[in-house]
């Protein structure tokens, strides 16, 4: 990719899937790692299309930004923007189940147990390496409890990356709600990049770089 402007398209954040009025599953996700993307991207005069899951940050200055709640509408906003962009980062922390049937009013706790049935959600990554093209670059991340580069390596290959970004989220000092963060970039073609801990706008531009070379 050459240094002109381009659209990058990110997720970023959780997706929210109801219980009921009340109530949700999801997942751990703050949305920095996302939104310090969209804030370096748009520092090098990108264009920035920003798909957000429920956070509280602040919206970061020049992008377009779409808000979603679930993972079937990060799926749609996504696609929908998928064909505009010359860059993808999936940064989301897409909830992988969603309930099947949400209650319309609120759950009352009259039961002991309380069984909810789970229906997979759409892997939406895995559906744009399937409709992606040549000259875009497709960018996922990882978050790995245990055997992380080995479970990275195989979502790069299964997902028809052409990198992945790989956080221990086993660590405390970092991940999550942390401004700073610890990465390891892994490639199509075998590149194996291992950055220090450092700010995740700092760990933002470096990401960007790497994948315009
Ligand atoms: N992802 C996605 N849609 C999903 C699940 C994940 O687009 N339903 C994307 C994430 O945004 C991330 C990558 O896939 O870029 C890897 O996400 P991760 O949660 O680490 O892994 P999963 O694919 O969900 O696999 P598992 O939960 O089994 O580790």
């Amino acid at each position: 990719m050459k240094k002109t402007k381009k659209t990058i398209l990110i997720s970023a954040g959780p997706t929210l899937e109801p219980i009921d009025p009340v109530r949700f599953i999801s997942n751990r996700s703050s949305g920095k790692m996302g939104y310090a993307l969209a804030v370096a991207a748009r520092k090098h005069g990108h264009h920035v299309i920003l798909v957000s899951g429920p956070t509280s940050l602040k919206t970061p200055k020049g992008c377009h930004f779409i808000s979603v709640t679930t993972a079937k509408e990060m799926a749609k906003a996504m696609i929908k923007n998928f064909s505009k962009a010359d860059v993808i980062f999936k940064v989301a922390a897409v909830a992988d189940y969603a309930v099947k049937n949400p209650a319309k009013f609120k759950i009352k706790k009259n039961k002991k147990e309380l069984n909810l049935t789970l229906v997979k959600n759409p892997d939406i990554l895995k559906k744009l390496g399937k409709l992606r093209k040549k000259y875009q670059i497709l960018v996922g991340f990882a978050a790995e409890t245990h055997d992380v580069l080995k479970h990275a390596q195989k979502k790069l290959e299964e997902k028809n990356l052409d990198w992945i970004v790989v956080n221990d989220v086993k660590r405390k000092d970092i991940g999550f709600e942390s401004d700073d963060n610890q990465v390891t970039l892994l490639s199509r073609d075998g590149k194996k990049i291992k950055l220090r801990k450092q700010s995740k706008l700092k760990i933002a531009g470096k990401i960007l770089r790497q994948v315009q070379k």
